[in-house]
């Protein structure tokens, strides 16, 4: 039976005011003894082209790693997916990754991308539908951290969700735990849950994954200097900051920071913020897991581990969990 791909009236995510929360948590975060941004605010327009060109960096090994994985063993992986499943991605951005998994399986009922921005969800569902026109797509735009429903219309067959990308990387093990418990929540019994995950290895090597030397991941770092002086009205210098990225081991993480080159104040949206010389901003934590490690978080979850697939050098892990 053929279905045509449907596009449901996506619910659009209207934060009541998007500038208020950036000035109101830039200001909260600047005036912290240890100084913080939300990594979250990486990815305005200008950023998410910076994060695509980080992806193509020699020293940035995880997304090319992860679609190694997926094409060298996507059909095994697809394999572990319910029969006639509604496939969930969470912040489904491109949709390279998923294609690998779609490929091998032409009997899944529905592919649900559920990501913040609903213009390039669109445009990612549109393509996809033209490559895969028996493929029921129902794109949801919201923040999959929230509570979200399904469409309605799902067919009544199993749910299982995708989170490539080493996104959950980005949470603190703790919140990171919650995370994986709501998607149980949303996926619902007897779900399966395909997860990439970045692993640790080598400092040197994850050291020059964030510090590449093209310089791409410093300018996607202060980035976050550009949006604050363009969009709150400071008059802070980006170029009187410097990146800093390094690995830290004992709490399994890179940890990114950008230091204040000299003691400085700058006034932001009216605030006088001041630095002291090498004063850092923490601007993202990506934790790195072992596939021991990851599994003991999942299982925190609720999650049962069924898979776990690596590259040849154990760079990067996608996991299979189930739940009951
Ligand atoms: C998108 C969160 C997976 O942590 O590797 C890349 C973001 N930051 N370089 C990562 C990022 C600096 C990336 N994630």
């Amino acid at each position: 039976m053929t279905i045509n791909p449907v596009f449901t009236d996506a619910t659009p995510v209207t934060p009541r005011d998007p500038e208020q929360q950036f000035r109101d948590d830039v200001l909260a975060g600047l005036a912290a003894p240890q100084k913080f941004l939300s990594a979250k605010y990486f990815y305005d327009a200008a950023g998410s082209d910076l994060f695509e060109a980080i992806t193509r960096q020699p020293e940035y090994y995880p997304t090319r790693t992860e679609i190694g994985i997926l094409d060298d063993q996507g059909a095994e992986i697809a394999a572990l997916l319910p029969a006639r499943a509604n496939l969930v991605e969470f912040g489904s951005g491109s949709t390279a990754k998923v294609r690998r998994l779609l490929v091998h399986r032409t009997d899944l009922a529905a592919y649900v991308p559920v990501d913040v921005s609903e213009s390039f969800l669109h445009s990612e569902a549109k393509a996809l539908a033209a490559d895969f026109p028996n493929l029921t797509i129902a794109p949801v735009a919201a923040d999959f951290t929230r509570a979200f429903t399904l469409p309605d219309g799902l067919s009544q067959d199993a749910v299982a969700g995708f989170f490539p990308g080493s996104t959950i990387g980005n949470f603190e093990p703790p919140q990171a735990a919650q995370l994986l418990a709501h998607f149980g929540r949303v996926l619902g019994r007897g779900a399966l849950l395909i997860v990439g995950v970045d692993l640790v290895k080598d400092k040197a090597v994850l050291d020059a994954a964030y510090d590449d030397a093209a310089g791409v991941t410093s300018a996607f770092n202060r980035n976050l200097l550009v949006r604050i002086r363009q969009e709150l009205g400071a008059d802070l210098d980006p170029a009187a900051f410097a990146h800093r990225a390094f690995f830290n081991a004992d709490a399994s993480r890179i940890e990114m920071h950008l230091v204040s080159r000299t003691a400085q104040t700058v006034t932001i949206a009216g605030q006088a913020v001041r630095f002291a010389q090498g004063e850092t901003i923490h601007t993202e934590n990506s934790y790195k897991y072992t596939v021991p490690s990851f599994r003991r978080l999942a299982a925190e979850a609720g999650w049962t581990p069924q898979a776990v697939w690596t590259d040849p050098n154990a760079l990067f892990s996608i996991h299979a969990l189930s739940r009951a």
